[in-house]
């Protein structure tokens, strides 16, 4: 039987990490996975991360299983920084638990959402590669609109004409900030809005908050994802640490639900538990714990809190250097000034994208994203030199 299985071709973000790890050209740059870098290109283990790994290692004193949803008060600590200090559980409604990353969080929320009766999910395009690819192997049918207009902004039309063709049976995607690949997000207007189309028309919220705090600031960023609670009954959020605790290879990340009522909450969850328990029965602790330790404890919270300011500050900086580029060669570098987080799209074609790589050793997603964290005070000059000869 196995002999009917083809060969797949490798994840096209992943195989860049391999392509650029084998060149051995000493000024190539890295712009292909999202993860953040500093000014000298190293993605380091967050302070507080290492300060709690030590503490877990000393308390730790069990390994024993604690069940699918996780380690509860890693889930509960983070509830205050998404939906607010202020209520968090809105009156009991929203709980959650812990999944295996961001990914295993987005797979846990689209299980679920086709469990409970969901046909179809709308999602912006271009979205994050494996949001189709995870809705696709779920089962459920991908509705496409288009997310952002050639100007660099939101494409507010398409998205009303979307929520408009909707169905009652309908999910719609939404990256939370910093969407991924374009860095257009929706401004608070804009997300006023949304929320409010979205209860209208009744369809259910899959809300996608990978990279809060790497956007405008961890209240900032929360902005869009709280609006849209505020207005509906019910909605999934998928939450990941990967990026703003750096913790990308261990997996840590959260699914939370909003039920119409509280006392629906466990209920939606137990489908949640059963649907872990098929997958991946429990999810990796270590992450999570140590997480749950740095947000129990002051001293850690504000360490994670400043690091992430000087991630934040860093990238504005890069932007603000892209930004005032101009056009080179035929890109506009002036609305990446503006744009939110790791990504932005250079609109390349793909043998252009090829030539960035062959030429110049600068690697890329073939649809043209960037991981702007990537750009160094030492390379971006070459990077952008690069664009202009490509598209020259
Ligand atoms: C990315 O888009 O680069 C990240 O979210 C990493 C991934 O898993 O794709």
């Amino acid at each position: 039987m196995l002999t009917n299985l083809q060969q797949q071709p490798a994840d096209a973000l992943l195989a860049l990490i391999k392509l650029h790890n084998a060149d051995p050209r000493q000024d190539k740059i890295d712009l292909g996975v999202g993860v953040y870098r500093t000014d000298t290109g190293a993605t380091p283990v967050f302070e507080a991360v290492k300060a709690a790994e030590k503490k877990l290692l000393e308390i730790q004193d069990s390994k024993a299983y604690l069940g699918p949803e996780g380690d509860m008060g890693f889930v509960h600590a983070l509830m205050p920084y998404i939906f607010g200090k202020n209520d968090p559980s809105m009156g009991g409604r929203i709980d959650g638990m812990q999944a295996p990353g961001g990914t295993g969080a987005v797979r846990l929320a689209v299980a679920l959402a086709k469990k409970a009766g969901i046909k179809r999910i709308w999602m912006g395009t271009p979205s994050w590669p494996n949001h189709a690819q995870i809705a696709a192997d779920v089962g459920v049918e991908i509705k496409g609109y288009n997310h952002a207009t050639k100007t660099g902004v939101a494409d507010m039309q398409a998205l009303r004409d979307a929520i408009a063709a909707a169905e009652p049976t309908d999910a719609i995607m939404l990256h939370g900030c910093c969407h991924n690949p374009t860095g257009i997000d929706y401004t608070n207007a804009e997300w006023d809005e949304i929320a409010g189309l979205i209860k209208a028309k009744g369809i259910l919220p899959i809300l996608d908050l990978a990279y809060q705090g790497l956007g405008q600031g961890m209240e900032e960023d929360a902005y869009g994802i709280r609006t849209v609670l505020a207005a509906v009954p019910e909605a999934l959020i998928a939450y990941s640490c990967d990026k703003n605790f750096g913790y990308y290879r261990d997996r840590v990340g959260a699914l939370y639900a909003l039920a119409a009522q509280a006392d629906q909450i466990g209920a939606i969850l137990s489908n949640g538990s059963a649907l872990a328990r098929a997958n991946w029965s429990m999810p990796p602790d270590h992450g999570g714990a140590v997480v749950r330790l740095i947000l129990e404890d002051e001293a850690l919270t504000a360490s994670w809190l400043n690091e992430l300011d000087v991630m934040r500050a860093r990238m504005s900086e890069v932007r603000a250097k892209l930004g005032g580029a101009g056009t080179q060669g035929s890109v506009d570098f002036t609305p990446f000034g503006t744009q939110n987080g790791l990504f932005s799209i250079v609109p390349l074609n793909g043998e252009q994208v090829l030539a960035m790589r062959e030429k110049h050793g600068v690697y890329m997603a073939g649809s043209g994203r960037i991981n702007v964290a990537g750009l160094t005070m030492g390379n971006i000059d070459k990077f952008i030199a690069a664009v202009a000869d490509v598209t020259a």
